[in-house]
C-alpha cells in the first residue's frame, strides 16, 4: 500500500480500514470485505464457521453482516451476569448472542472505531431490546489499541476477524490484559498465516480489508499473546473456513489464488484461528512483565 502522503503508516491503515467498513455498514455487508461472497447469504457463512440455527434465531435484521472467522461465544463458555466486550464489534452480531447468554444481570459492549458501523450497532441494539426486553448491551466508539473500557472490568474479551485490521497487535493483546478482571478470559476467532503471503498479496488493499494481508502469523501471535502476560492459552488452526471460500467464488478468494505461486491455494497460507487464554490471578502474577 503506498502510504506516502504524510500520515505515518498506523494512521493509514486505519483509515483505509475504517472507509472500507463504513461503506459495508452502509451498503450492507459481506465475508470479505467490500465485495461480495459470490451470492453466498450471511448466514450460510456464519453457518460455515460454526454459529448454529439457535444462535441465529432473534437477531435483529442485519447484525449478522457475514463478517465473521469463528464462533468466539460458543467457545467462552458464558454464564450469566458475566461482563463481556467484543472488540471490534460491527453491526453487533456476537454481541447480541452474548447477551442472551449473559442475561439481564449480565452485559455485553462492543467497541468499534467506525462510526456508521457504530450507528448500525446502535439501531439493532434498539431492535433487540423490543423483541428480547434486554437493555445489556451497550456499544463505545474507540479503538481497540485504545480501549474505552475501564482497568479490570471485564470478565470476558471476545473478538470476531478483527485483530488481523489492527496495525499494532502488540498494543491490543495489552489492552485485552489491562481491561480484564483477573482469572477473566479470552475468546477469540480470527485469521492468522500458516506462512508468510507473497508481496503481492501482502501490498493488497483488498486483501487488508478482507482480512488476509494484515493477518499474523500463529507463531507471532502465539508470542504477543505470552509476553501480554495471559497463560493457558489454546491456538486452534481451522483451515475449513478459507477452502469453504472456493466453493463460494468469491471475488477475494479468486483474486489472491490468482496472486499465488502455481499450485498453491489460499488455505497453505491462511487459517481461521480460534485463540482462548486467561489472565492470571492477582496471586498468581502476571507472566511476562
Ligand atoms: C471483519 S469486521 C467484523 C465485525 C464483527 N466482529 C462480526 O463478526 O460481524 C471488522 C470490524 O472491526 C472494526 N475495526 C477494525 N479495526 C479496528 C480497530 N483498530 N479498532 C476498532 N475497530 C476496528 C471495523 O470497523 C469492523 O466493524
Amino acid at each position: 500500500m503506498d502510504c506516502s502522503n504524510g500520515k505515518d503508516e498506523t494512521q493509514n491503515v486505519r483509515d483505509v480500514i475504517r472507509s472500507a467498513y463504513g461503506q459495508i455498514a452502509k451498503q450492507g455487508g459481506s465475508c470479505c470485505g467490500p465485495e461480495s461472497c459470490g451470492g453466498s447469504s450471511a448466514e450460510a457463512v456464519a453457518g460455515g464457521v460454526g454459529y448454529d440455527d439457535d444462535e441465529l434465531a432473534g437477531l435483529p435484521e442485519g447484525a449478522n453482516m457475514g463478517l465473521s472467522c469463528g464462533n468466539p461465544t460458543a467457545m467462552a463458555s458464558l454464564r450469566p451476569g458475566e461482563i463481556v466486550l467484543d472488540l471490534g464489534a460491527g453491526g453487533g452480531f456476537d454481541v447480541f448472542i452474548a447477551a442472551r447468554k449473559v442475561g439481564p444481570t449480565g452485559k455485553a459492549i462492543g467497541v468499534d472505531m467506525t462510526p456508521d458501523m457504530l450507528d448500525k450497532a446502535r439501531r439493532n441494539a434498539e431492535s433487540f431490546r423490543k423483541s428480547t426486553g434486554l437493555g445489556n448491551v451497550e456499544f463505545r466508539l474507540g479503538e481497540i489499541e485504545h480501549l474505552p473500557v475501564a482497568d479490570a472490568s471485564v470478565d470476558v474479551v471476545i473478538s470476531n476477524c478483527v485483530i488481523n485490521l489492527s496495525p499494532d497487535k502488540e498494543r491490543v493483546w495489552r489492552e485485552i490484559v489491562r481491561v480484564l478482571k483477573p482469572g477473566g478470559r479470552v475468546s477469540i476467532s480470527d485469521l492468522a498465516l500458516l506462512q508468510p503471503l507473497p508481496d503481492r498479496v501482502r501490498e493488497s488493499v483488498q486483501a487488508l480489508v478482507g482480512c488476509i494481508a494484515g493477518a499474523a502469523l500463529v507463531d507471532d501471535t502465539r508470542r504477543m499473546v505470552r509476553e501480554a502476560g495471559l497463560v493457558d492459552a489454546t491456538f486452534e488452526p481451522k483451515s475449513d473456513y478459507i477452502d469453504q471460500m472456493a466453493t463460494w467464488s468469491d471475488p477475494l478468494y479468486r483474486d489472491i489464488a490468482g496472486k499465488l505461486p502455481e499450485g498453491a491455494k489460499p488455505s497453505d497460507f491462511v487459517t481461521s484461528l480460534n485463540i482462548t487464554a486467561t489472565k492470571p490471578n492477582a496471586e498468581d502474577g502476571l507472566q511476562g512483565e
